[in-house]
């Protein structure tokens, strides 16, 4: 089944544990958004992985993993990347790993733009990255970016390089930041891309041959739906569509290839960077990072945290069309009696179960919230004990169900040690969410439930 993983909150919601449960039974793992602003632990047999650009299924012998088109790739960042996830004793040969000749490449001073545009925002600044992103989608979207194919043609590349150093010097100046030599720029990014070379090709027909020979194809979202340019809490936003259409204009592989989308969520909220959080919530955050929890993957900085936002839920499982969600880090809220949901927000009088374009920043710091009785607090059922993930099944055992409401599935996705405690607040989830009852497998809980157009309510 060709499935596409995806945020619905502002990234982090633990998409990689979800890609990573499904990856075995995948083919191809593809990304198709975003660069190495990207960030995801995975621990396999006691070893830690930090993944940005690379996909999940790199961690295999078996599957192939193509940075798509729609992917902005730091030849020098993903070089280092490689190197890193090598000296971790994972091969990475070209067979393995195949980047588009579409993709556009985020140059050196890419960063640097990144840099002066916070400057310039002031306490506006949208706290990027400072991947580079941004500025490189801009380029791409100005037409006057550089592809990895046009790398290959060494006197065009050479040529388009010096153009942007010159423009860009005077924007760096004006900020006092470092400037550029198109020599040193072409010289670093050259000895990058010549380990890179071999990776570089035409994904989109190897897409379509893997499409149709029936492969499993697992599109590997980056951020979350808030963080998208067009759906997001814009300005405050990253560059690229990170909903589920991003996987199709970012792999040249169509909507129809697509067969399931999983939206993943966290049992509560957490954002970085700057931008409206209406249910942000202090004493939560503190909570959170005492546990040692909730610290950014690419930059270490803390996340802030808040409750459970259904109005943003609600409106990030429209724009992507989920057919499942993923409920992550229920375990997180172990300790509180109760939980807090927020159903609706109140602006100005007017109830909006929907999130406006504008206005969120307003919105603070309690919007309609609901508390929910957390589950009570007696040892679970013995069916709760997790057991070990031998067999990951894309379609199970949510499918038994799938005759009586086709779609679509919910899917309680604990994390952390203490896991019987998580059980008790899936239970409480579920309650709170009006979920069936819960099928356990190989130490994940699912829940089958009507279809969550009625569940959310539109
Ligand atoms: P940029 O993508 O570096 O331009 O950053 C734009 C916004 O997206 C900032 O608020 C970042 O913190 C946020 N962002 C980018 N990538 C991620 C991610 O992988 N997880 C969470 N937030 C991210």
């Amino acid at each position: 089944m060709n499935t596409v993983i995806t945020g619905l909150q502002w990234g982090d919601e633990g998409k990689g544990k979800i890609v990573d449960y499904l990856t075995e039974s995948a083919d191809v793992v593809i990304r198709g958004q975003g660069g190495n602003n990207a960030g995801h632990t995975v621990i396999a047999k006691g070893v830690k992985y930090v993944l940005h650009l690379l996909p999940s299924g790199i961690l295999w012998d078996d599957k192939v993993n193509v940075i798509g088109n729609g992917v902005v790739v730091d030849p020098i960042g993903l070089c280092i990347e490689i190197e890193r996830i090598e000296g971790q004793g994972i091969a990475i040969g070209p067979e393995k790993l195949l980047i588009s000749d579409r993709a556009h490449v985020v140059l050196p001073f890419h960063k640097e733009l990144d840099a002066a545009r916070e400057i310039s925002l002031g306490d506006q600044k949208i706290g990027t990255t400072k991947r580079g992103i941004g500025p490189a989608y801009a380029d791409k979207v100005n037409r006057c970016g550089l592809r990895m194919a046009d790398l290959l043609d060494r006197p065009f590349a050479e040529a388009q390089i010096s153009r942007r150093v010159t423009e860009v010097n005077e924007i760096l100046a004006k900020y006092d930041l470092a400037t550029f030599t198109a020599k040193s720029v072409i010289e670093e990014t050259y000895t990058a891309f010549e380990r890179l070379r071999p990776h570089v090709t035409n994904t989109i027909p190897v897409l379509h041959k893997a499409w149709k020979a029936k492969k499993n194809l697992l599109f590997e979202g980056a951020q979350g739906t808030l963080l998208d340019i067009d759906f997001g809490t814009y300005p405050f936003v990253t560059s690229s569509n990170t909903t589920a259409g991003g996987s199709t204009t970012g792999t040249g592989l169509p909507p129809t290839a697509i067969e399931a989308v999983i939206g993943v969520c966290k049992a509560y909220t957490t954002r970085v960077g700057s931008g409206p959080f209406p249910t942000g919530d202090e004493s939560l955050s503190e909570y959170l990072h005492n546990l040692g929890r909730e610290f950014g993957a690419t930059t270490g900085r803390p996340r802030g945290c808040g409750w459970l936002d259904t109005v943003l839920l609600r409106f990030a499982c429209m724009v992507n069309g989920v057919t499942g969600l993923a409920v992550t880090n229920v375990d997180g809220l172990d300790e509180y009696d109760e939980l807090k949901i927020c159903v609706a927000y109140d602006i100005d009088g007017t109830r909006h179960e929907l999130p406006p374009p504008t206005g969120l920043s307003g919105i603070a710091p309690s919007p309609s919230m609901k508390p929910f009785p957390a589950g009570n607090r007696t040892p679970p059922p013995a069916s709760a004990t997790p057991t070990s993930r031998k067999t990951r099944k894309l379609t199970s055992p949510a499918s038994p169900n799938s005759a009586t409401h086709p779609s679509p599935s919910w899917v309680l996705a604990p994390t952390g040690s203490r896991r019987w405690r998580c059980s008790e607040n899936q239970g409480a989830f579920a309650g709170m969410m009006g979920l069936s009852q819960p099928a356990r497998s190989e130490g994940f809980t699912f829940f089958t439930c009507p279809p969550i157009e009625k569940r959310l309510g539109w």
